[in-house]
């Protein structure tokens, strides 16, 4: 019979639809409610919590097709894939599922009945198990399906009671199986000969009844429930007559790729190769598109382990070029339509594949010549050194698993155990070079962690929301096993979505609740790769080993990410108007502003300034995806990519890029607007963004500038402020808004004709004798006539014409002129020409200064002028002017 994965995925979840079944999409394959998981490996785990009874939504049967990946944490099956008919390290679980609906009564006979009528499987080829005490379900399978009593197979093992792993929901399970026919070996579930081919798993019923809980306890569940799991390769390759899963159609396809990219037979001696190569380019392909990135930690590493693996299968094939990514359109074209997450990331795993790819040949040819040179050396049979093997993963980037395929093929293995001393050796030459590097002490206790707990887990681009398992707590300095309510601490999780602060960007704050207690966290570190969560305990107590519910401040987070991607635009477009010397010298990604410090030596115009702005708010407007990926410096930078001068880069880095030149919408074709390494988070399109406003523009050091300027929310509210004083301006001039800057121009006019008219009136009134003195008139001293006048409101340089004007209003005298600016005194003295041979101006000055705590002034006889501290001693000035024209 002809079927597809895709007919079959289809009249599954129709036919549960149909009974009243939610369909629920596929959850990511990094779980997110599940910090003891590495990957989602089947349909439950995202319902976990649904049975538990911790989460409620609004229906109570849902059906689901779930990607799975089983390889690295507890189900790793990535070992035996390619050499067996129904490992994967992915594939596809199909299952139905009630929390706390119906039970075995109901799920058996929705199972009968799917794979009996609408699948048409003849019922004589059907077995099924069920738990030895489970007399219940036997008695279903007898009445509804009216199965004779030697199909009805009792198992007292833990093969008929599933558990999610160490925790979480389990029970007591049924199992239907299919007899393939006697022409393949093996026996029914229950005899010697089970593992045989012959009959095959093709169903899991679990009835969920408990919770098994860390220290050995079940507690029962609130209410019984179902969960079933049909993979849908092994049920595809029933349907279609083979016991291989291999044979179905989407991994034919896959195969017959891998076999046209290499100029390989498909199903000769090397199919093994071609298998494999099948099964991990999906798992990778999944993985990448739901945001794991090759890396040498956690689930990245995994990851690579996988890739490179394939890509050994490869070689062995002969491939000479990159090979996976090559095949990744096939895919798409077969699995795109069911998981859209996959053809949206066709780009991004075509890339990641190729770099990696390309970058391991290089030592992959290397790595096994040492391989073959080393067991040529070694006695036939003997394993091969554990300190080769490390050498190996050390140098050529060969994971154990990778060696130890390679040794499959000559029935030879690894020492591990000596694989894993080299391995601690290296650890400790790198913690005692480390302590010799005069790093601060109090980082010890971090890299202490790092070690035993290994790194934090970033899950933060993907999710604000996730579970962790609480690893360490520090208080006081000190590590500790718990904390209490008022208790300050740091907490360490084996993954976390907090982004700890780095390279501008601040670290995050939320919450963290365990079963006991909840914590507030106000900011996010991290020393020696382990992130610090910083905060206090808030209600209860928390205890290490815990899991833990983190979750990132939204509102927060989101301003941060806005400002963050602004930051980018705001680079490329000082870029633009600039010129290319603009380099990035600091920034500042908060939530409540950005600053963004760059080189350049003069200040900005108002008109570049504004260009800028309009720049960076037009690809705002784009609205176009802000796209990650991951690939080397060198890559990077042929790419174009602006990266901090000076700064040291590891073998990869991750490259964020936005806008497209010519407004297509689509970047990363040499078009993109902004393209810079950067391990922040980012909006997931421009336009999220909202607005962006700058404040100032300033100074920051020698030939460094300084941007800092406001985007989305806080932008919109600036501008409201902004424009409410506006209004209130225009209120009290009386004026609209429109009319403000006419009417501030003509209002500074007539202040300026006021004040020109002021000073006149104000010379005018002195002229007249009408200042502040008490010897306002001409006086006779020793028979010359003086005229000596303190003066308010006149400044010191009007002295001169109105020591003039006295002169011609006297016509003969001596003049001392005294301006109060202030509280200091301009002072200037006349002596008109009759009289210049007995007095000086000069001397006048000069007494007058003295007296007023000056040192005197300069000019001619007939004309001086001078300053003095303290005008309020003007009276005395007057006085000492007077003695020293009597003589
Ligand atoms: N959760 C069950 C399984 O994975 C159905 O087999």
């Amino acid at each position: 019979m002809t079927v597809s994965l895709n007919d079959i995925r289809s009249t599954f979840l129709g036919y549960f639809e149909k009974n009243g079944h939610e369909v629920v999409p596929s959850a990511p394959l990094v779980p997110r409610n599940d910090p003891t998981l590495m990957f989602t490996n089947s349909g439950m785990v995202p319902f976990k919590n649904l049975f538990t009874g911790i989460e409620h939504r609004d229906y109570t049967r849902a059906t689901s097709c779930q990607k799975c990946v089983r390889a690295g944490g507890k189900h790793n099956d990535l070992d035996n894939v390619g050499y067996t008919a129904r490992h994967h390290t992915f594939f596809e679980m199909l299952g139905n599922f009630s929390f706390g609906d119906y039970f075995k009564e109901d799920a058996i006979p929705l199972a009968w009945d799917l794979i009996t009528k609408e699948f048409g499987i003849p019922k004589d080829k059907l077995y099924v198990t069920v738990y030895h005490t489970d007399d219940e379900a036997a008695a279903i399978w007898k009445k509804h399906a009216g199965l004779p009593d030697e199909r009805i197979i009792r198992i007292a093992t833990d093969d008929n009671f599933w558990m999610m792993g160490p925790t979480g929901p389990c029970g007591p399970s049924s199992e239907i199986f299919y007899d393939h026919g006697d022409h393949i070996w093996g026996g029914p579930p229950g005899s010697p000969e089970q593992d045989g081919d012959r009959f095959i798993e093709i169903w899991n019923l679990v009835f969920m009844q408990y919770e098994q809980f860390e220290d050995g306890t079940r507690r029962p569940l609130p209410k019984p429930s179902i969960d079933t799991g049909m993979g849908l390769e092994r049920f595809g390759a029933t349907m279609m007559g083979s016991h291989d899963n291999y044979a179905t159609d989407v991994m034919r396809d896959l195969i017959e790729a891998s076999a046209h990219a290499t100029g390989v037979d498909p199903y000769g001696p090397q199919n093994v190769h071609h298998r494999v190569i099948a099964d991990h380019l999906r798992s990778t392909s999944f993985l990448i598109s739901d945001g794991v990135l090759p890396s040498n930690e956690g689930r990245g590493y995994v990851l690579r382990r996988i890739m490179r693996r394939a890509m050994r299968h490869a070689h062995l094939l002969g491939a000479k070029d990159p090979v996976m990514w090559k095949l990744v359109p096939v895919l798409v074209r077969q699995m795109g339509q069911a998981y859209p997450e996959l053809a949206r990331a066709q780009k991004l795993v075509e890339e990641t594949l190729r770099l990696e790819e390309t970058r391991f040949k290089q030592t992959l040819d290397r790595g096994l010549s040492l391989l073959d040179a080393e067991l040529a050396t070694l006695e036939e049979g003997a394993e091969l050194p554990g300190e080769t093997a490390f050498r190996l993963y050390d140098t050529y980037g060969f994971p154990l698993d990778l060696t130890q395929d390679a040794l499959r093929e000559r029935g030879r293995a690894v020492n591990v155990a000596g694989f894993e001393a080299a391995m601690a050796e290296q650890r400790a030459k790198a913690r005692a070079a480390w302590a010799g590097s005069g790093e601060q002490a109090d980082a010890a206790i971090w890299y202490d962690i790092a070690e035993a707990e290994g790194v934090t887990e970033f899950l933060g681009y993907d999710t604000e929301k996730a579970e962790g398992q609480l690893v360490a707590i520090i208080k006081d300095g000190k590590e500790a096993s718990a904390a209490v309510a008022g208790d300050a601490v740091e907490l360490v999780f084996n993954q976390t979505p907090f982004y700890a602060e780095s390279g501008g960007q601040v670290g995050d704050s939320g919450m963290i609740r365990t079963e006991t207690g909840l914590v507030t966290i106000t900011d996010t570190r991290k020393t020696a790769g382990v992130f610090r969560h910083i905060g206090t305990v808030t209600e209860g107590e928390i205890e290490t080993g815990a899991a833990a519910q983190l979750e990132v401040d939204h509102a927060r987070r989101s301003a941060i990410r806005a400002n963050h991607s602004a930051t980018h635009l705001l680079h490329e477009a000082l870029r633009q108007a600039l010129g290319e010397h603009v380099a990035q010298r600091g920034s500042l990604n908060a939530e409540d502003r950005l600053r963004f410090d760059f080189s350049h030596t003069k200040a900005m115009t108002p008109a570049e300034l504004q260009r800028v702005e309009a720049e960076v708010n037009a690809y705002i407007r784009q609205n176009t995806p802000v796209e990650t990926r991951i690939m080397t410096p060198e890559d990077a930078r042929a790419l174009g990519a602006q990266a901090l001068f000076g700064e040291k880069y590891g073998d990869e880095v991750r490259v964020v890029s936005m806008g497209a030149q010519d407004g297509s919408g689509k970047g990363a074709d040499g078009r993109t607007y902004s393209l810079e390494l950067c391990g922040g988070t980012h909006v997931r399109q421009t336009g999220d963004i909202g607005l962006f406003v700058t404040l100032s523009e300033s100074a920051s050091a020698a030939g460094v500038r300084r941007i800092e300027a406001l985007t989305g929310e806080a932008a919109q509210a600036y501008l409201a402020q902004q424009d409410a004083t506006l209004a209130q301006v225009a209120g009290v001039l009386k004026t609209q808004r429109a009319d403000v800057v006419d009417r501030v121009k003509a209002l500074l006019d007539e202040r300026k004709a006021l004040q020109n008219e002021l000073a006149d009136l104000r010379r005018q009134l002195a002229l007249s004798g009408g200042g502040k003195s008490e010897a306002a008139g001409p006086e006779t001293v020793a028979g010359v006539p003086f005229v000596g006048q303190t003066l308010q409101g006149v400044s010191g340089k009007d002295l001169r014409g109105l020591i003039d004007a006295q002169k011609e209003r006297v016509g003969s005298g001596v003049i001392l002129l005294i301006a109060d600016a202030g509280g200091k005194a301009a002072i200037a003295a006349g002596v008109t020409d009759d009289l210049v041979a007995r007095f000086s101006a000069v001397d006048m000055v000069r007494v007058a200064a003295e007296a007023m705590g000056g040192k005197g002034g300069g000019g001619r006889a007939d004309m001086a002028q001078g300053g003095a501290p303290d005008a309020g001693r003007a009276d005395a000035a007057l006085d000492a002017v007077r003695g020293l024209i009597a003589g």
